[in-house]
């Protein structure tokens, strides 16, 4: 396994540092992954802001949109990497896709073949009108079972929106979804726990397993971890995971 990291500390914040002195900060989506721990979760509700999700990207979605088209697109190396593992013609299947717009396009421009699954219809309904001969579903990622199986998975800031039961289960339904040799990249916090971060002043929930359950996670569902980046700081301080399905698990 290759393991890089950067030099940069383990980024603690507290809510109050993510929200801004007067609460109305706005934060750039793409903003690296901050974790808080349980005790010092003040007085959010940390189960119901996970239940918000959904409903915050529908309710931001052109907003977020907007600034993902017009922010520094400082992700794409891993993309880069991901779609270099893939050969033309190969399929992919993008959890929670967003607005299609830069990550499935770029897919798409490397000859990759999209299936792209977001809650949000108004995301769904952008990747419809960006890239009309790719398909796109709107559902819960939770609750996805296509019966197919695809060449690539990746769950690109979406999977760390997902509660720490959610995310254990979703090793079962990338891995009900992907065949020995498929590829997978998701990425998350760098050690377990909680965050809050703000878009357009609602509170946004995030969560992050510890690494050593991921690994855990992918070796049970034949996962092998490829590459992986701890804060990385080519990528906007995220933490990534790039793995490839060795046995069916
Ligand atoms: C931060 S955006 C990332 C979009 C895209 N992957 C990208 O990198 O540009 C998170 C996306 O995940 C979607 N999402 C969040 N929870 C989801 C869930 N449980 N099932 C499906 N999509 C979900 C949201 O609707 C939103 O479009």
């Amino acid at each position: 396994m290759e393991l890089s990291s950067n030099s940069h500390p383990s980024r603690i914040a507290s809510v109050a540092d993510l929200k801004g002195p007067g609460g109305a900060r706005p934060i750039d989506p793409m903003r690296k992954f901050k974790t808080r721990h349980r005790p010092n979760q003040g007085s959010y509700d940390m189960s119901d802001l996970a239940k918000r999700i959904v409903g915050h990207y529908e309710k931001h979605a052109a907003a977020w949109d907007h600034d993902r088209r017009n922010s520094h697109w400082n992700d794409k190396v891993w993309h880069d990497r991901f779609t270099g593992r893939l050969a033309k013609g190969a399929t992919v299947l993008d959890l929670g896709c967003g607005p299609g717009q830069p990550v499935a396009q770029h897919m798409v421009e490397h000859g990759l073949r999209v299936t792209g699954v977001d809650s949000s219809p108004m995301m769904i309904a952008f990747c419809c009108d960006r890239l009309p001969d790719q398909e796109w579903i709107v559902a819960d990622m939770r609750q996805l079972a296509l019966g197919r199986r695809f060449d690539g998975i990746l769950s690109w800031d979406s999977f760390f929106h997902l509660d720490h039961d959610d995310q254990r289960r979703m090793f079962a339904i990338f891995a009900d979804h992907a065949c020995v040799g498929t590829v997978l990249t998701f990425n998350t916090g760098p050690q377990h726990g909680e965050g809050v971060g703000e878009f357009r002043g609602d509170p946004l929930y995030h969560a992050s397993l510890a690494p050593a359950e991921y690994q855990a996670l992918m070796a049970r569902f034949g996962f092998r971890v490829l590459q992986h980046a701890i804060n990385d700081a080519e990528a906007g301080g995220r933490t990534v995971w790039l793995c490839q399905r060795d046995a069916l698990g």
